[in-house]
């Protein structure tokens, strides 16, 4: 395929996340982005509260929720002919593993705020996360049709809680019951909205200037004469957006609208497009890009999820292309194992639906089937593998014994731990000295236990017994240290054969390391590195 193409395809491509604290709104937004695309036709076709929070996946819930189906790691949607890729990213009020793995496929990451509370707690872990690899961050503040706390101490919140400085690309005309529309700072243009029935429709827009005397005739005097005002002083006291700190990661471009009533979600959308990187950002260790089109192809495994589909019972790795072009059938060095593995069973999904996937380009998410040849981090390539950087792991901080209850499920329970535990949702180790030999999970959040034991029931139709353990923290050891381990330490070796050990608390360990200086203490497994 010709260097021209692909740089074409390059071009119009964005793969993104949307990040919130759970309830502030981001399956609204997900399914107004998707009704805009196309991929959806009618928003908020079956309206029912979530079904309990312990949902594996966001678009699982939203499934059951709307009436519609998107299960899937990502969705690829198009609009303006440009190609979106948008990652499935579960926000549990916990603090999850697989959500963060998530986030190194994106380029963008979205953030959602409810524009009556602000930034909140997961808001905070989420935004590191995604600055910590450098991935830019757009603000979209939603809500605005509700009461909402001073704008300017929304921006405020944003630089002081999250560092990093908030510019306006649009300023919202009246907030509340009042919010009648958002202003382009740019194009200098004022968006209205008309309400529409439960905002299932695409809402149309009036296009007119912010000194338009119509406002004064259509609206509140004192509602026209603030937002006058305002827009004075964001233009004459913030600036505008530079898309260049943008992409560094310095200043965050903030929108305002209501995703439940489709206000300003269009206008976000084609400012998105404007501002979003195209999928050629990737990092390497030596701190250079890789060059998604003149380099070979090259995917890494980020996400693996057993029982895609009950029915077929099998288990997809999820892979983000990184450069040159995936053709179903290629034969690509397989970097963990070297060997050359044949790519030949891939798909796209869209809830219980599988397309075939011939083609794919920089910035795309594929599923393969996986029997066990995949594992999270894994990369494949056609060339010599580039030095992306490792996956981030997190060391955890709950454990618990897990044991079935009935031994004619052992086999199952066996299988189902070995395969969860593969999906990265949490760690599996096992002890001579702890629990009795009994299995062992670690996990960062109590819900991932939760989730474990109902999907190993649904699953695996295995009913497990839990028992919390007293640790709160965990640090793996290289080979050469593990003979130095004394003897009462509560040694335990994960899924990989690596060694850890668990500490009840950080004062614990810090007091371990004072007396063996020469154990190294490591935050990530030692075979990544
Ligand atoms: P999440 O994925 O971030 O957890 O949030 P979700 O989209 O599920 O939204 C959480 C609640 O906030 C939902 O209400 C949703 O309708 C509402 N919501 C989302 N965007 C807006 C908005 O712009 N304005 C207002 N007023 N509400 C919004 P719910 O009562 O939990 O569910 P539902 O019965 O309304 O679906």
């Amino acid at each position: 395929m010709s260097p021209e193409l692909i740089e074409k395809e390059v071009k119009r491509r964005k793969t993104f996340a949307i990040i919130a604290h759970p309830d502030a709104g981001k399956t609204t937004l997900t399914e107004k982005l998707l009704l805009y695309g196309g991929a959806i036709q009618l928003a908020g076709a079956v309206k029912a509260r979530k079904e309990g929070k312990a949902a594996t996946s966001d678009w699982m819930a939203m499934e059951k929720e709307r009436g519609i189906s998107i299960t899937s790691a990502a969705l690829q949607f198009e609009y303006n002919n440009s190609i979106l890729n948008l990652l499935d990213t579960p926000g549990h009020e916990d603090f999850s593993e697989d959500t963060y793995r998530t986030l190194m496929a994106a380029d963008t990451a979205v953030m959602v705020l409810d524009a009556g509370k602000g930034v909140e707690p997961q808001t905070v872990k989420l935004f590191r996360v995604c600055r910590e690899r450098g991935i830019p961050i757009i603000t979209f503040i939603n809500k605005m049709d509700r009461p909402t706390k001073d704008l300017y101490a929304l921006l405020d919140e944003i630089e002081k809680v999250l560092g990093i400085k908030a510019v306006p690309d649009v300023w919202p005309l009246g907030t509340g019951y009042d919010f009648k529309g958002v202003y382009d700072l740019r194009e200098k243009q004022l968006h209205l909205f008309d309400r529409t029935p439960g905002g299932k429709q695409k809402a149309a827009f009036r296009v007119s200037g912010p000194n338009d005397k119509s406002l004064d005739e259509q609206f509140d005097a004192e509602i026209v004469s603030a937002f006058r005002e305002q827009i004075d002083l964001v233009e004459n006291g913030i600036g505008s957006v530079d898309p260049t700190s943008f992409l560094v990661g310095r200043e965050t471009p903030v929108y305002f609208g209501s995703a439940v009533n489709n206000f300003g979600i269009e206008l976000f959308l084609n400012k998105f497009l404007q501002l979003a990187p195209a999928p050629d950002h990737i990092p390497l260790r030596d701190g250079n890009l890789l060059d998604p089109v003149s380099s070979p192809f090259s995917a890494f495994v980020f996400k693996v999820q057993a029982n895609m589909n009950k029915a077929h019972r099998d288990r997809i790795a999820f892979l983000r292309v990184c450069s040159g072009v995936f053709e179903r059938g290629l034969n690509v060095n397989h970097n963990r194992l070297d060997k050359q593995v044949k790519l030949s069973s891939s798909f796209a999904f869209f809830g219980q639906d599988r397309n075939t996937v011939d083609l794919a380009y920089p910035g795309d998410i594929i599923g393969l089937v996986n029997p066990g040849t995949f594992k999270i981090g894994d990369i494949l390539s056609s060339g010599n593998a580039p030095m992306l950087r490792p996956l981030p792991s997190f060391a955890p901080e709950l454990f618990a014994t897990i044991s079935c209850k009935d031994t004619l499920q052992l086999k199952s329970f066996k299988k189902g731990l070995d395969q969860l535990a593969e999906e990265g949702i949490l760690h599996l180790f096992t002890s001579r000295t702890i629990g009795g030999g009994v299995p062992i999970i670690g996990a960062m959040g109590k819900l991932q236990f939760e989730v474990f034991q109902r999907r190993l029931k649904d699953e695996y139709a295995a009913d497990t017994n839990l028992h919390v353990l007293p640790y709160g923290i965990s640090r793996w050891i290289s080979v050469a240290d593990r003979a130095k381990v004394p003897g009462n330490a509560s040694l335990v070796e994960d899924m990989h054969g690596n060694a850890a050990l668990l500490f009840d608390t950080e004062w614990d360990m810090n007091y371990f390391q004072k007396n063996n200086e020469d154990i190294n203490l490591l935050a990530n497994p030692p075979y990544q590195d």
